[in-house]
């Protein structure tokens, strides 16, 4: 089936399985009238709905003397599982709107993280709306019409779109993805099918203070480049010992196979353990407690113009119930220690609280704007 539903109590594209490419998009409110979001949100609802369905947008599309509603490019396509998802940033609870008291206290900004890079041009927004799709030109189509739609209210502030192996190219259907660095990516990811776990580490729950969260999460976005010049250099064990797992399998160290446990306590005959102290996947996952949902897809945006390297790297999505209890604390152990430091760079970030669903008749946002 080529259609994920649009309505539902969650938004569909957070436990949704990932699609071949992302189009994520950043905007800036313009208008200072929280009414003008409002009706934009209803408009981005309706257009959403029509598009995941793999529909034109709005009526205006056969009249010779009107612009068309919809732009035009996916006309004809199947909807390529296209789901869109909305949220808020942090600035969208300053001053401009009277919305401060309504802002979550999960909704916290990000505090700066040691060696990171970021760059403004790659940073916040006060929405963030990722579409994924099996074709890029149905996703891309999703981004302009949004764009389009907003026009008068918001503006885009930026956009990075991004990749993985599309579902045609694997030959075992369903096999974790693998990075630009080579190594799969995703195997430690909780399972989206067991309803207890991701109301403990992805939907934010009634109890957790903002009421018009409930059923929401939160997105972090990290646009992370890849030295991958230096990497191409670099032995294949230091390669994996720098993630912890093998390259071949993604089996971690000291085991066979792609999902065997992570064997955390054991030694080498020279008293150092099997996952070295320093690899990513020890100290992404702590001890255990704490869990998020990554969603991430590659990017390659041509050169560097400065250095003639590649602009390539990952596009880190990852979903929660409360950032500052399950992102921030990983990305603070990540960010002293990580072997993996030598080889990316974080330039990009960006925090938004992704609304609950909707039903048929209401409109996305609609406990947070009306
Ligand atoms: C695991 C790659 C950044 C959190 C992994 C794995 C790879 C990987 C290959 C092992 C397979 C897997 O479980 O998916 C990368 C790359 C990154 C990056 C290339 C940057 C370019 C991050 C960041 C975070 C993070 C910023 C969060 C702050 C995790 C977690 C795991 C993981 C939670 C699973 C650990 C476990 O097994 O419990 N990553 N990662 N990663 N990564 Fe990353």
């Amino acid at each position: 089936d080529q259609h994920i539903p649009f309505y539902g109590d969650y938004q569909a594209g957070i436990v949704t399985p990932s699609q071949n490419f992302v189009c994520f998009a950043a905007f800036d409110v313009t208008s200072a009238k929280l009414s003008d979001i409002a009706e934009m949100f209803r408009a981005w609802t309706e257009a959403a709905a029509a598009m995941t369905e793999g529909q034109l947008i709005g009526t205006v599309n056969d009249k010779t003397t009107m612009p068309p509603s919809d732009t035009g490019e996916a006309a004809g396509l199947t909807p390529s599982k296209l789901t869109i998802t909305f949220g808020v940033g942090p600035s969208m609870f300053d001053q401009r709107f009277g919305l401060a008291a309504k802002r979550p206290a999960a909704l916290a900004d990000l505090p700066r993280f040691a060696g990171e890079n970021l760059r403004p041009e790659w940073c916040g927004g006060d929405i963030g709306v990722q579409v994924c799709a099996d074709d890029m030109q149905v996703a891309f189509h999703a981004v302009r019409n949004l764009a389009r739609i907003a026009r008068g209210t918001a503006v885009l502030r930026w956009t990075q779109e991004g990749f993985q192996r599309t579902s045609a190219a694997s030959s075992t259907a369903g096999d974790t993805p693998r990075n630009l660095l080579g190594f799969k990516d995703g195997t430690g990811n909780p399972d989206v099918n067991d309803n207890k776990l991701m109301n403990d580490v992805v939907w934010a729950q009634a109890a957790d203070g903002a009421g018009w969260m409930n059923n929401g999460s939160y997105m972090v976005v990290r646009r992370i480049r890849m030295r991958i010049e230096i990497w191409d250099r670099t032995k294949l064990g230091e390669q994996e010992n720098t993630f912890g797992r093998y390259r071949e399998n993604g089996a971690p160290i000291g085991a066979k196979n792609e999902f065997d446990t992570l064997k955390l306590e054991e030694k080498d005959a020279s008293g150092a353990f099997v996952i070295p102290a320093n690899s990513h996947v020890r100290l992404a996952h702590g001890d255990g407690s704490m869990k998020i949902l990554r969603r991430s897809y590659s990017y390659s945006s041509g050169l560097d113009s400065k250095t003639g390297q590649l602009d390539a790297g990952l596009l880190f999505i990852a979903y929660q119930r409360d950032p500052r209890s399950q992102f921030v604390p990983m990305q603070q152990r990540l960010a002293k220690a990580d072997a993996l430091n030598e080889y990316i760079s974080h330039l990009g970030s960006a925090l938004f609280a992704c609304f609950p669903g909707v039903k048929r008749g209401g409109f996305i946002g609609e406990q947070l704007f009306s």
